[in-house]
């Protein structure tokens, strides 16, 4: 069974900090499963870096315009970004606290990704999930991954990077299957303040599709041990 692991790096990082990350992450790669899914989504500025220096790299993005190429300045659209992802992330509680995000832009920016073939990453939050999802036409369900991350479970936006707690594993599981009970949703992962320690309590489980972790994902240390701890829970999971 398929399982993702994702990255965020969300505002970090120079291009120097990041070639010391692909360094680093290089040196102590290991085999990673066949059914592990491995993405790094960085900002904007760095996709052409991972992409050249490790192009094995899958790469996602944090964002990208609701409209098409056009009299749009500032917006960076899914043909410019066609080949050179194949996740976004969309919907994040970020995006939707700090830059007003709305649902219904969520939806404009799904359907631009997935015309140029990549794949949204949708972030809901607890209740109002079904709200989040309610400008998402119901045929494209089947084809975007859908993110349960609480905003209190990030741990980036509570203190120094490794605080946080993960939302219980009860709770994740309540959720997930929630989602996955409209019919057409076939893939939810979970997200915050996921790392090396509590990997495989979310992974093991048969129903949360995968992980996505924002501070775990910038050091090159940690990510390299989870993507290796990922790789043993699968493998475990294989043999039950
Ligand atoms: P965190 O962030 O792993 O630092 O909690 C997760 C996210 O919001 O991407």
């Amino acid at each position: 069974m398929m399982k993702y692991l994702i990255g965020n790096w969300k505002a970090n990082k120079t291009l120097d900090e990041a070639r010391s990350w692909i360094r680093e992450v290089k040196s102590r790669m290991e085999k990673v499963h066949p059914d592990l899914r491995v993405a790094l989504c960085p900002s904007f500025i760095h996709l052409r870096l991972l992409k050249d220096d490790f192009p094995e790299l899958t790469l996602g993005c944090q964002d990208l315009s609701p409209y098409g190429d056009g009299a749009y300045t500032g917006a960076v659209t899914a043909r410019m970004l066609e080949g050179l992802v194949e996740f976004v992330i969309l919907g994040h509680s970020e995006r939707r606290r700090w830059f007003q995000e709305t649902s219904l832009t969520v939806a404009q920016k799904a359907v631009q990704a997935l015309d140029f073939g990549i794949t949204p990453i949708i972030a809901v939050h607890t209740q109002n999930w079904r709200e989040q999802l309610r400008a998402l036409d119901d045929s494209l369900m089947d084809r975007v991954i859908i993110m349960y991350e609480p905003p209190e479970a990030i741990s980036s936006q509570i203190g120094p990077i490794g605080q946080g707690d993960a939302a219980p594993l009860e709770e994740v599981k309540a959720m997930v299957e929630k989602i996955k009970e409209r019919q057409d949703v076939k893939t939810v992962i979970y997200g915050g303040s996921v790392k090396s320690h509590n990997l495989t309590t979310f992974l093991s489980e048969p129903q949360i599709d995968g992980v996505l972790a924002g501070s775990a994902s910038l050091d090159a240390e940690e990510w390299v041990r989870m993507i290796r701890i990922a790789s043993e829970a699968i493998e475990a999971q294989a043999k039950q």
